[in-house]
């Protein structure tokens, strides 16, 4: 629980998240929760603590269960899954239905509590962390992309793409600048201002892919980014995906069920009945590709 005092009216807002907005006299919070983050990320400078930049490995799970309870029963999702993903790593993880990827993801992602085991992100065990520091991790250090793009329908392109950056307490001039060049990123310059009913679905998922950049993640975490999007299209996403990880190093994870995704990956773990089946590493694929004649 963090302590939120609002520096208009001194109201003092205890709170699981992130407030930009006083309750009591509406004075805008954003730089007293961004103060609040740097404090933190300063603190663990001068502390000495540089977990947050330097470790090899970016996410790493020990032993994580999860157990969804739905009245009398037990769903087994996940049975003790153990992965250490590297720095700047295009991860693709894939099985079939209901074998745990979205779960996995919920946990890495910080949208969820294992029943059992630990998550690491650089080094931070998630579990520790207050409901404040994991709302700032989440903000700062992760993007996510759904099957689903998951935008506002009634913001516009711009606006779904900088709302990540209102949390992340950035003024409304270098929002709009930023959210611009992202969206000039993934190609849509020119569709600011389109919501998006008026854009195709490849469209939307770029908005998405843009989104999920707003405040400079480390990681982006990928559940079925295609899986929504015909053939043309989902390879469209992949290679952004793809380019983006190889020139600005973010690391990438992905869920999916897309063969196209084994091309670009650096390492494909499958999953099945919640545990790792096996773990097929780059120089093996093109192995396989290889042999296969394509
Ligand atoms: N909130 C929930 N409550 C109960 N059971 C759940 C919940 N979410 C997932 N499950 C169950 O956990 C198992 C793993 O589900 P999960 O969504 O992680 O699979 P998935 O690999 O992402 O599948 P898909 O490829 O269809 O998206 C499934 O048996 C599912 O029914
Ligand atoms: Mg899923």
């Amino acid at each position: 629980m963090a302590r939120i005092e609002c520096p208009e009216c001194g109201h003092v807002e205890e709170t699981t998240g992130l407030v930009t907005i006083c309750p009591n006299c509406k004075a805008d919070l954003r730089n007293v929760m961004a103060e609040m983050g740097h404090r933190r990320e300063t603190l663990r400078e001068v502390t000495g603590d540089d977990s947050m930049t330097t470790h090899e490995f970016i996410v790493r799970t020990k032993d994580l269960h999860k157990i969804y309870v739905m009245g009398e029963v037990e769903v087994p999702a996940l049975k003790g899954v153990e992965v250490n993903i590297r720095r700047g790593e295009y991860l693709s993880i894939m099985g079939p239905s209901g074998s745990g990827k979205s779960t996995l993801f919920n946990m890495v992602g910080g949208l969820d509590k294992p029943t059992k085991g630990t998550c690491f992100i650089e080094e931070v065990d998630m579990a520790q962390l207050d409901a404040f520091e994991l709302a700032w991790l989440r903000c700062r250090k992760i993007g996510y992309i759904f099957q689903t793009f998951n935008l506002i329908p009634v913001m516009t392109a711009l606006e779904n793409v900088t709302l990540p950056m209102i949390f992340a307490g950035m003024s409304s001039d270098e929002m709009m600048e930023r959210g611009a060049l992202l969206l000039d990123l993934v190609g849509l310059g020119d569709r600011l201002h389109h919501k998006p009913y008026e854009l195709s679905g490849g469209q939307q998922q770029r908005v998405a892919v843009a989104r999920s950049l707003a405040n400079n993640p480390a990681i982006i975490l990928a559940d079925e980014p295609t899986g929504n999007l015909d053939l043309q299209t989902g390879k469209e996403i992949i290679d952004l995906l793809k380019e983006l990880n190889e020139e600005s190093g973010v690391t990438v994870i992905s869920a999916t069920h897309d063969l196209k995704m084994i091309d670009v990956s650096d390492r494909v773990i499958h999953i099945r009945d919640g545990q790792i089946e096996r773990v097929e590493n780059r120089a093996d694929i093109d192995l396989e590709v290889g042999t296969l004649g394509v």
